[in-house]
């Protein structure tokens, strides 16, 4: 590999499957840059939210030249989102902002509009960059490319308790219920469906620690890139 290249890892699969903390993990043990892919799209939903359209809806599109999105990264590695000048970073994070990124995403205008943000920040810098379509569209020539996944009950349970940490818990069952229907959603749309990449190792984190996780993930990247 030479010198001066930019090196990229793409990590993707379901949501609740450990992606961003393994990710953000793995990056700050190896001095990449994490780049949250999901953050983009809720960035985005947010903003249809608060404009009172619904997500799903093919008018979504329209409001698109509204949406101005940086990404910052501040000292400790945190990725802030920047919604036309606002930092919205503490407010993407709600159940509803993720219900309407995942209808919103299904929207093909929506996900050319973002790509090349995406596509930018692996350009300018080395990467791990979680997300769906990472390592099937948006980095199709990453140099690593990993599939996290884990059950559906496991990935509601781990998504229950950060809810709960945050101090906004939820009803397990109906946890479970999104869940499955975010699934659904990610992997049956047309465009750019949830797949891992013909070239992706599967990790499956459902039996596997946090810690044995981020050790795998670790020789993975270190495997193929030399770092
Ligand atoms: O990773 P997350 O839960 O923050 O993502 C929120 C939604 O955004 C997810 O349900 C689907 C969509 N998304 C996507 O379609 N493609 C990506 N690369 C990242 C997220």
């Amino acid at each position: 590999m030479e010198a001066s290249r930019h090196i990229s890892v793409a990590i993707d699969g379901p949501s609740g499957a450990g992606k961003s903390t393994l990710a953000r993990a793995a990056a700050g043990q190896l001095n990449l840059i994490y780049v949250d892919t999901g953050a983009i799209y809720r960035t985005a939903a947010l903003h249809l939210l608060r404009r009172g359209l619904e997500p799903g809806d093919a008018a979504a599109a329209s409001l698109l030249p509204e949406i101005g999105i940086a990404i910052a990264h501040d000292g400790g590695g945190l990725q802030r989102m920047i919604l036309n000048g606002e930092d919205v970073t503490g407010l993407i994070r709600t159940q509803e902002v993720s219900m309407a990124a995942s209808a919103m995403s299904a929207h093909p205008a929506v996900r050319a509009f973002l790509l090349e943000m995406q596509r930018d920040m692996a350009k300018k810098h080395s990467v791990i960059m979680d997300g769906r379509d990472i390592g099937t569209v948006v980095l199709p020539d990453a140099d690593v490319k990993i599939f996290l996944t884990a059950g559906s009950e496991a990935r509601a349970r781990r998504r229950w308790l950060e809810l709960c940490q945050r101090g906004t818990p939820r009803d397990f069952d109906q946890l479970l219920r999104e869940t499955r229907e975010r699934d659904e959603n990610d992997m049956n749309r047309a465009a750019a469906p949830l797949r891992p990449a013909a070239d992706a190792v599967t990790l499956d984190t459902t039996e596997i620690s946090f810690e044995e996780s981020l050790a795998r993930v670790i020789e993975l990247i270190r495997g193929r890139t030399g770092l």
